[in-house]
């Protein structure tokens, strides 16, 4: 298959780089916005028709969650008219989404079939891109994950590993509660759905398993750092006064990927640990 990979100098997108080496029998296509701006419908469509496409992997996004309250109209091209782009280009399509769709409100884990209700400029934006991709290409496959991190680009287990060297104290939230996602488990979900013998369309859920706060998992990250000056503290998201709200209840119900495509997946400390690995021997 000749394989497009959008946003490929995101976390996601690098992951799926690196990954790709052990899929040989594919051609790929790393393209980010300065080779392929996924907004831009002609240059899609002669993209695809140039290269014969097979099928999209669209790690591109708008992932900057406060940028997107003050700046909904590109935040809206990419994250939601971008999809029609992409889902009308007779090809198959693998699209993430994100716990952002769901209020956050609730206390056992999100399912595939439960109402979505985003109450931020990124959710509506992620939850339009979902609506608009699934009516051009009814065949999608949409993985919906949360709380990505990777060796790649900035995230919270970067910034948490500087924090803790720079400061002597630290606050970190307790009351947000998900699942921390390495994007190279995701890749290799994604890469999962690429080489099922049957292709099996829809919404799912992918994170990595277990559940914890930021703050459990500020502490984790600094134990397997090796960080013990810095004291981190649980504070309300209250009390940290975020610009955006955040939601509480992030985790997701993963139970139909691991049915459709019966495989395990890792536990969030595991790939932290693989994550950390990486990042030491890159220092
Ligand atoms: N990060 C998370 O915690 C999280 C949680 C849940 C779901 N997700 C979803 O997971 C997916 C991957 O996230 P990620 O963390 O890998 O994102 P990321 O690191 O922000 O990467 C996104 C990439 O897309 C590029 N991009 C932006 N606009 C584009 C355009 N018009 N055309 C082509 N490329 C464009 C970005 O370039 P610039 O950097 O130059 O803008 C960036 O390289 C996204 O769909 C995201 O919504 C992420």
């Amino acid at each position: 298959m000749n394989i497009l990979i959008t946003g490929s100098n995101g976390q996601l997108g690098n992951e799926m780089r690196v990954l790709s080496a052990q899929h040989p029998r594919h051609n790929y296509f790393f393209t980010d916005v300065a080779e392929l701006d996924i907004t831009n419908r002609q240059a899609v469509s002669a993209f695809v028709s140039s290269y014969a496409i097979d099928l999209i992997v669209n790690c591109a996004a708008y992932t900057n969650v406060d940028k997107a309250e003050e700046d909904e109209v590109t935040a809206h091209k990419i994250n939601a008219e971008a999809l029609s782009v992409l889902g009308s280009q007779g090809v198959r399509v693998i699209h993430i989404s994100t716990d952002y769709v769901f209020s956050g409100k609730a206390c056992v884990p999100y399912r595939e079939t439960d109402s979505a209700a985003p109450n931020t400029v990124y959710g509506r934006t992620k939850y339009e891109g979902e609506k608009l991709l699934l009516a051009a290409c009814p065949e999608a496959v949409i993985l919906r994950t949360a709380w990505l991190y990777s060796s790649f680009g900035n995230n919270f287990v970067k910034t948490m590993i500087r924090l803790g060297h720079e400061r002597e104290s630290l606050g970190v939230v307790f009351d947000q509660i998900g699942t921390p996602t390495y994007a190279a488990d995701l890749a290799q979900a994604i890469f999962t759905v690429i080489e099922s013998p049957v292709w099996h369309p829809g919404i799912y859920h992918f994170t990595n398993e277990g559940v914890i706060s930021w703050y459990d998992f500020t502490k984790a990250i600094h134990a397997l750092i090796g960080i013990n000056n810095c004291h981190v503290s649980p504070i309300s998201s209250e009390e940290y006064q975020y610009r955006t709200p955040r939601p509480h209840y992030s985790v997701l119900d993963k139970s139909k990927f691991k049915k459709t495509f019966n495989v395990e997946i890792p536990y969030w400390l595991d790939g932290l640990k693989r994550c950390i690995e990486k990042l030491n021997t890159e220092f």
